[in-house]
């Protein structure tokens, strides 16, 4: 068996918008990894709620203490921006046991695709296990309090996209 040491990791997500669940898997993943790009999936069928220059825009706010972060976006099939990019490593981060349903699909898929790219599943800390961006989404478009559950220098950004307007 042929043994790598991988420095660097991809995670990817919509991140429609950042939450503190998402913040608190890429510090971890910036911890052991050398290098970590958080990906962010342009998906033409799916416009998403915040446009993808936005997300990046509270991405890099958001991780701005991460020094080893950087941030990049993707159309198409992971494993394919994972083989453009050179990169082996996948970071996904788990919620609950309905997550380990869909991720370990989705991983078995993309291991079927690209036997040389890995998954690594980082377990959600409990204070963000309920946490998702549908979730905050909703909460939002509602008028309630959103702000426990994404990045403080976000809030304003996410309360304007639901703001109505004048
Ligand atoms: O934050 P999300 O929406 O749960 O992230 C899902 C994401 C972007 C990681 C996943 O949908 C994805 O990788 N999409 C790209 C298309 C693809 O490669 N699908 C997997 C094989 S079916």
């Amino acid at each position: 068996m042929r043994r790598v040491a991988e420095k660097r990791c991809v995670y990817p997500g919509s991140f429609d918008p950042v939450t503190n669940g998402h913040v608190d898997i890429i510090e971890r993943a910036a911890a052991l990894f050398d290098e970590v790009t958080v990906a962010i999936l342009h998906n033409p069928a799916k416009t998403g709620r915040f446009p993808v220059e936005k997300r990046m825009e509270m991405l890099k706010k958001a991780c701005a203490h991460l020094p080893n972060v950087r941030f990049d976006h993707f159309g198409g099939l992971l494993v394919d921006y994972m083989r453009r990019s050179d990169c082996r490593v996948v970071v996904r981060g788990l919620r609950s046991t309905a997550d380990f349903e869909s991720e370990s699909t989705m991983a078995q898929l993309n291991r079927a695709l690209a036997p040389e790219v890995e998954t690594l599943f980082l377990p959600a800390s409990p204070l963000h296990s309920v946490v998702s961006s549908s979730a905050v989404r909703e909460i939002a478009l509602f008028g309630g309090d959103f702000s426990p559950f994404v990045p403080a220098c976000i809030v304003q950004d996410v309360q304007n996209a639901f703001d109505p307007k004048p």
